[in-house]
């Protein structure tokens, strides 16, 4: 089996198994980030709020119509432990996320998220297009915790 398959099976030992076997990318305050395949990442949540920005990540994955926007989350652990989602490269320019910057709107309004724009780590190239991929927060999250 390959390593991707051992670790969806995994009950726990997510971090030091994803240490052991996949390129380590990058953490931000709630998840570590790994690349698995050429195409696919793993987000591992290293705290509760990493829990529920895999989760929101999930949910907003599943409705086909927000795809273009975002990294849509492909496979998910049962207790939001990880996310499996699209990788898009983070070196993205200005030039691409001021044009990007227009759709995202209604996007982040619709679930009420927040979402810092500003932040060029909040943006990947997906395809030709840039994409947000830091979208786990809604504002009722930050609310919780911050
Ligand atoms: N889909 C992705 N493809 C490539 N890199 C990603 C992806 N998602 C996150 N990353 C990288 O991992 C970092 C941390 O992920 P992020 O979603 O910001 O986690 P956090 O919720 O902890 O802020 C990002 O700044 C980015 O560099
Ligand atoms: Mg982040």
């Amino acid at each position: 089996m390959s390593a991707v398959q051992d670790f969806k099976n995994l009950e726990d030992g997510f971090l030091k198994f994803a240490r052991n076997h996949f390129q380590y990318i990058k953490s931000g305050s709630s998840r570590s980030v790994f690349r698995i395949s050429k195409r696919r990442v793993v987000k591992i949540a290293i705290n509760q709020i990493g829990l529920e920005q895999n989760k929101v990540e999930w949910r907003i994955s599943q409705k086909k119509q927000n795809w273009p926007y975002i990294t849509k989350a492909i496979y998910k652990d049962k207790n939001y432990n990880w996310v499996i989602s699209e990788f898009a490269n983070n070196s993205i320019t200005n030039t691409k996320v001021n044009k990007a910057m227009y759709n995202f709107g209604e996007f982040i309004s619709k679930y009420k998220l927040s979402v810092d724009l500003e932040k060029p780590s909040s943006w990947g190239i997906k395809g030709k297009r840039a994409v947000v991929l830091d979208y786990g927060a809604p504002i009722s999250l930050l609310q919780k915790y911050y």
